[in-house]
């Protein structure tokens, strides 16, 4: 019988791409999400992709008992951890907000799971741990950096709470997955991202003022110490990031892992600056952008990449898709989305 995997926040952006991916992997996948960031769209996206009927649980997992009846109604042998506000600069305006949401919902997930025998827990962390790394690219060894926003400290704090937990209860294990910067849309273009309101993300608002939506995308700052002077980060795919995590949790399953708690940088190690995605998009979808050029954004880091040779070596996961394909899959999925 496949094993059952509880995807919390699996109708948004990255949720929902996961759980294309473990399903077409051979496990059982539930879905649960307050839809307080989303639609339905992307659940619906993923049901046609696999041609499942996901079963679907609207679950704010703030609220203990709701979650304890999830994991009394479903045999669950692991969960991953996508359920949280994500927004930088609305974190710094409602910290209280985001700390009882984002540290609330994955306290009640370990409590609640290892009480119910579900042993393995995978955290969606992100490369906003290591804010600006005096050494590029940055390893899993590389300090963490004090956090700049509420957002960011969620994520280092929830980091922390997965790896005491592990420490202290024998039954539990952790994976935490530090992702880059995850863009890009499924080729069906049935799922991909869909921000609420003004994005904050660069390739939303690259294939929002592609087709209309925008009027003009703001590059932040030109006069940054990097070849083109925009800022590099390390783009990944975002159907790329989705087999990184089918990768992670079978070797929890299997029971593969060395340590008890583990943590891999996903993505490419490639540095791409914004100017040069910004071309790039130009290039491959025939589409000439309104852009200019703007001050920076407070809080932005210069320049960040991963090494990935760990996850490489261990998860036997490596990026695939070329940045051209992912841009392309972008633009198709904004045009399904003006469609619809
Ligand atoms: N950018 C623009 N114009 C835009 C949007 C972004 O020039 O309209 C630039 C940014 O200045 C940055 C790059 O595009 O140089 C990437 O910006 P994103 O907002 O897409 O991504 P970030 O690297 O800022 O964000 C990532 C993660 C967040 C995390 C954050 C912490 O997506 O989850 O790092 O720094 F919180």
């Amino acid at each position: 019988m496949a094993q059952t995997v509880l995807v919390s926040g699996g109708a948004g952006f990255i949720g929902s791409h996961v759980t294309v991916e473990l399903i077409q992997a051979g496990y059982d996948v539930i879905v649960a999400d307050n839809m307080s960031n989303c639609d339905k769209t992307c659940l619906l996206g993923a049901r046609k992709i696999t041609g499942r009927k996901i079963p679907f649980f609207k679950v704010d997992f703030c609220n203990r008992n709701a979650v304890e009846r999830l994991f009394q109604a479903n045999k669950i042998e692991a969960v991953i951890h996508f359920a949280a506000f994500k927004a930088v600069g609305e974190s710094v305006e409602q910290p209280v907000m985001y700390y009882r949401n984002n540290l609330d919902s994955f306290l009640n997930i370990i409590d609640v799971a290892r009480t119910h025998g579900c042993r393995n827990i995978l955290f969606s962390s992100s490369a906003t741990v290591y804010g600006q790394p005096e050494e590029l690219p940055v390893t899993e060894e590389s300090p963490r950096q004090e956090a700049t926003s509420p957002y960011g400290n969620t994520k280092q704090i929830c980091e922390d709470i997965l790896r005491d937990s592990v420490k202290a209860y024998g039954n539990v294990r952790g994976i935490a997955l530090r992702y880059f910067n995850p863009i890009g849309a499924h080729p069906s273009a049935l799922i991909g991202e869909l921000p609420r309101g003004v994005p904050n993300n660069l390739v939303p608002f690259i294939t929002q003022t592609a087709i209309g939506k925008r009027e003009c995308l703001s590059i932040f700052g030109n006069d940054y110490p990097t070849p083109d002077g925009t800022c590099l980060r390390d783009y990944i795919d975002i159907v790329d990031l989705a087999k990184a995590h089918v990768c992670a949790v079978s070797r929890m399953m299997e029971d593969k892992m060395k340590e008890p708690y583990e943590i891999f940088n996903i993505g490419t190690g490639r540095p791409v600056s914004v100017l040069e995605l910004v071309n790039a998009f130009q290039k491959v979808n025939g589409i000439k952008l309104n852009y200019r050029f703007a001050p920076r954004r407070p809080g932005d880091v210069t320049a960040v990449w991963a090494d990935p040779s760990k996850a490489n070596k261990e998860l036997g996961w490596k990026a695939e898709r070329p940045v051209e394909e992912t841009l392309r899959a972008a633009w198709n999925w904004e045009k399904y989305i003006a469609k619809k």
